[in-house]
């Protein structure tokens, strides 16, 4: 991957541009990272207005940032500016990061593999040839589908409240591309998804809004591994439906340092460590 291009400044400047953005945890995540690889960065916050998100990114981009993390709800505006994308990026139709490269700015999502190497290598659980459901077909799901996929579970099935988003994103994973064919993907509606899965993702906002897990818990099969992309308080309703039906959860903390890290190898060139990093959010949360 080609090394960041930005202006001269002596520490290169990154930020996490979303609305809202003061809660985030990237510039602790970043600042965690660069301590540990020596790395010269500065990483901030970036409140955009939800009309100026183009504006607002292109300032910090003029006032010689490297390039910036973006969060909700800024992930398909991103993808539209983004003048060369990632293949993944491309799939997902939606970038949580941009590196403003001279001439043409550069956009990824590294949130799918992110969650794929929190599921596998700090969870300890293989998706391959795993039955897998994912709830939701809006950005987080997008962000997340392919790279699921490319790790081979023997099936991945997704489930939206409104069946035209979840035909929409599968259709981008349709016959001809490039993607593994060794799972079958599917579509379910929630009220009817099947039963006795591995591993079930909440990729759905139904957890932000406090609300019950929008499935029955026959979808988990005993000693599932449960997780949402949420973390905090966000998190607790469905943690705490995955232990009353036997299920192991896990929150999206792992997944939000796991993609910062990946970000942090496209803009640096170097991967850190995330196990410390990920224990300090923890004891810090
Ligand atoms: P994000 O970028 O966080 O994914 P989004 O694109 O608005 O946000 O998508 C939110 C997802 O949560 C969608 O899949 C949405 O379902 P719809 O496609 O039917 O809108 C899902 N969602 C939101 N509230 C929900 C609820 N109460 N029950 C089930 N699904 C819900």
């Amino acid at each position: 991957m080609a090394a960041a291009v930005c202006a001269t400044a002596r520490t290169d400047r990154y930020a996490v541009v979303g609305h809202p953005v003061e809660h985030s945890q990237s510039p602790f995540i970043h600042a965690a990272f660069a301590a540990q690889t020596g790395e010269q960065i500065e990483y901030g916050r970036l409140e955009a207005p939800l009309d100026r998100f183009a504006a607002t990114v292109r300032a910090w981009a003029d006032g010689g940032a490297c390039g910036c993390n973006v969060t909700v709800p800024f992930k398909f505006e991103a993808h539209a500016l983004a003048q060369r994308l990632s293949p993944r990026a491309a799939r997902a139709g939606a970038c949580n990061l941009l590196r403003f490269d001279r001439g043409a700015w550069f956009g990824d999502n590294t949130d799918g593999a992110g969650l794929v190497r929190d599921i596998q290598d700090n969870a300890g659980v293989a998706l391959a040839g795993r039955r897998v459901l994912l709830l939701g077909a809006g950005g987080a799901a997008a962000g997340v589908l392919g790279p699921l996929l490319e790790a081979g579970p023997a099936e991945l099935v997704v489930a939206n409240r409104t069946p035209e988003k979840t035909a929409a994103l599968l259709a981008r994973y349709g016959a001809g591309d490039a993607a593994p064919r060794q799972s079958r993907l599917a579509s379910a509606a929630l009220d009817a998804c099947g039963q006795g899965y591995d591993i079930v993702i909440n990729a759905t906002a139904s957890s932000l809004q406090a609300l019950a897990v929008p499935v029955a818990a026959s979808v988990l099969k005993p000693g599932a591994l449960a997780l949402d992309l949420m973390y905090g308080a966000a998190a607790r309703p469905f943690l705490d439906w995955a232990a009353t039906h036997g299920a192991r959860g896990r929150d999206g903390l792992g997944m939000l340092v796991e993609q910062a890290a990946e970000a942090f190898a496209v803009w640096r060139g170097v991967r850190p460590e995330t196990a410390p990093v990920l224990a300090a959010l923890r004891e810090r949360l």
